[in-house]
């Protein structure tokens, strides 16, 4: 920083102090007391910061101020919740073609390697005939991919996969029973009759 031109400094005898000359009233002499430049500095940044906080938030009006933000952000929670929601109880059979088309995007990804593309089974058991290890209602499938039985091979999707996702899954198996795919696994377990 410059100093001003029209301040004049001069010392004091005594103590060797800058005073400005001049200014003097009553025999009280005043300090050349000058902020420190770090301070000048921070003080322009504060001005600066100002300006293209006023020309982003009121003038262009580009960023959202508080409340917006708020509102988007409650917004967007909210289709979340809805969107992770199960649609009823979560053990509910789910039957239109989207729900079950989401079933079996998880289904191919997570599933299909054990229980194979069509539910005949590998190592797995065959998910298409009426022989159900765990039972064959939507509530006992929704239970074996929530709880899994680990110590045989399968495990708790609960932590990887929504709550909607394992009533997908689930409503997507259980639509399987009787398809008969070619080269079906051995039937394992009983035979559950469904209602
Ligand atoms: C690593 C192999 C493996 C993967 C991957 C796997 N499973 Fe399994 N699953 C098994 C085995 C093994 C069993 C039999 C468990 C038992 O004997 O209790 C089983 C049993 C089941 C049963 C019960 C069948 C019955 O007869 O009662 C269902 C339903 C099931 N799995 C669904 C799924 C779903 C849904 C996924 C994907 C999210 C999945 N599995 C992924 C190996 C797997």
């Amino acid at each position: 920083m410059e100093e001003n031109k029209d301040l004049k400094i001069e010392k004091d005898e005594l103590t060797g102090d800058e005073l400005l000359a001049g200014h003097e009233y009553d025999g009280i002499k005043e300090l050349n007391n000058a902020l420190p430049k770090w301070w000048l500095w921070l003080f322009y940044l504060t001005i600066v910061f100002s300006a293209v906080y006023l020309l982003r938030y009121h003038v262009l009006k580009t960023a959202d101020l508080q409340d917006a933000e708020y509102a988007k952000e409650m917004a967007a929670a909210a289709k979340n919740i809805q969107a992770n929601k199960p649609a009823t109880d979560g053990t509910a059979l789910l039957t239109d073609p989207a729900n079950l088309a989401a079933g079996k995007v998880v289904y191919d990804k997570l599933c299909a390697v054990c229980h194979l593309a069509e539910g005949q089974g590998l190592v797995g058991p065959n998910l298409t005939d009426e022989y159900w290890i765990h039972g064959g209602s939507m509530e006992d499938i929704v239970e074996i991919i929530v709880k899994g039985n680990p110590s045989k091979g399968m495990i708790s999707w609960e932590k990887q996969l929504k709550p909607l996702e394992i009533q997908q899954v689930a409503s997507y198996i259980y639509e399987m029973e009787g398809t008969n795919p070619p080269n079906p696994k051995a039937p394992e377990g009983q035979i559950y009759k469904r209602d």
